[in-house]
């Protein structure tokens, strides 16, 4: 099929080079001119595994292409995805306005009625005004699909291929044939629905996964009160199937680009209906109170920041990204520096974002970081934090303390190198 995808973002790029290696004919459409120069050379904006294989395969089987013109684009495919971003406003709202900047051009573009295919995450009811909207400004029936991603950071097109489920929310159902078509090649279950039950999916899942991780990190804070290692209530509990393993590890809590500004635009949501979203604001406040609680347990096991030599293991908002956005990491740093400490961060990806936004040293190499230092603070669990030879740590720190913010590190092995441990919502040190 011919397919068009308006942003080629983080989503947008993604999924248009999946569809082009499984052989339908992509054109990726962006604003930013620059941007497309470097796609049309190969040079993906973002790193993520296996996109720039696929990328430099499709762009010389011709599968794909990139270009600034989305009207002429439009008139040219069978279906439209729209992918561009949908980011918290001050209030939580989801911001709107590159999406309304799309549905206009697409609705003046002169094209015959299409499917547009919202994969942005937006609020319950979007997909009924940008159809509206394409329908009035081109007098023609478009139709408007919802297909929300579900796609992580880091394992972006593997979730592609091997999704858990394909989501399309259409109304009326037949809306869904293009979609079903385009999939075809994809095993697994593919739900049609309403186009608002789709909407709300995308929404709850993200919100659901977000909550686990609170809850956890709760019941962590009781733990290490009450001398309990909550890493193996989270092994007990997880075996139960009908709570699963995942999303239950205590620690730093989530950031990202896409659970703090999905759950905020779901209270507001909630806010606007005059529903009091209860649980989803326990779920954020418990997330902002991680930071917090990190650097009083860091605080109290160095008595101040003030002077002390301070290694940041990992940066990014989880492993196998450089993204900081949302990182809880960025919070950490400037109040380590507010305080006086001297840090030294080390991280295999965003190194250099962190040197260009702050006033700390970079390493490249985790040893090198602790180097003198009276504490690691590990923030990301990196699997090469967790390779650090430990005796060899221990020799190189003024003063041997590793606080774990994700609850990485096997205590007793820490300790028995003779370094001082502590974690959130494990027994103190
Ligand atoms: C998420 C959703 O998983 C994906 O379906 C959606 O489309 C986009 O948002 P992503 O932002 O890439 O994907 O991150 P994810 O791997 O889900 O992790 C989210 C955050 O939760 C990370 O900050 C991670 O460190 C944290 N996390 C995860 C925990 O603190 N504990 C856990 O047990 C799991």
């Amino acid at each position: 099929m011919r397919i068009g995808i308006a942003g080629a973002g983080y989503v947008g790029l993604s999924t248009g080079v999946a569809f082009a290696s499984m052989g339908h004919d992509v054109t990726v459409v962006d604003i930013d001119r620059a941007k497309i120069d470097r796609l049309a050379a190969g040079h993906a904006p973002f790193y993520e595994p296996e996109l720039d294989e696929l990328l430099s395969r499709a762009l010389q089987k011709r599968t794909i292409r990139f270009t600034d013109r989305l009207a002429q684009t439009a008139r040219e495919v069978d279906l439209v995805f729209i992918a561009v971003g949908t980011p918290a406003k001050e209030d939580g709202e989801a911001d709107l306005s590159a999406l309304w900047a799309v549905a206009g051009a697409l609705g003046r573009s002169g094209a015959a009625p299409k499917t547009a295919v919202i994969k942005s995450t937006v609020p319950v009811g979007t997909g009924d005004l940008v159809e509206e909207r394409l329908r009035s400004l081109s007098r023609a029936p478009w139709r408007v699909v919802s297909n929300p991603e579900f796609l992580r950071e880091g394992s972006a097109l593997r979730d592609f291929f091997h999704p858990d489920r394909i989501i399309v929310g259409a109304s009326p159902p037949e809306a869904a044939a293009g979609l079903r078509q385009l999939y075809s090649g994809i095993d697994a279950p593919f739900l049609v629905m309403p186009r608002r039950a789709a909407e709300m999916v995308k929404y709850a899942s993200n919100a659901f996964l977000a909550a686990k991780i609170s809850f956890i990190n709760q019941i962590g804070d009781l733990c290490e009160r009450t001398g309990v290692d909550v890493t193996q209530v989270s092994l007990a509990m997880g075996l139960d199937a009908r709570i699963g393993e995942a999303f239950l590890r205590a620690g730093l809590g989530w950031g990202g680009s896409c659970f703090p500004k999905d759950t905020a635009a779901l209270i507001r949501q909630f806010e606007q209906q005059g529903i009091e979203p209860s649980i989803l604001r326990a779920v954020s406040d418990v997330n902002r109170s991680r930071r917090r609680r990190f650097l009083e347990l860091a605080r109290s096991c160095l008595g101040g920041f003030r002077s002390a030599r301070i290694a940041l293991w990992g940066a990014s908002f989880k492993p196998g990204t450089d993204d900081l956005r949302e990182a809880p990491s960025l919070e950490i740093i400037e109040r380590l520096l507010q305080e006086g400490a001297e840090v030294r961060v080390c991280d295999p990806a965003a190194g250099e974002k962190i040197a260009a936004a702050f006033d700390v040293e970079t390493a490249a190499d985790p040893l090198a970081a602790a180097d003198g230092a009276d504490a690691v603070l590990l923030a990301t669990e990196w699997d090469l934090f967790l390779q650090v030879d430990l005796a060899e740590l221990k020799a190189r720190m003024r003063r041997p303390l590793l606080i774990d913010g994700r609850n990485a590190f096997d205590p007793g092995r820490v300790r028995r190198h003779g370094i001082a441990y502590a974690a959130l919502g494990r027994p103190g040190p």
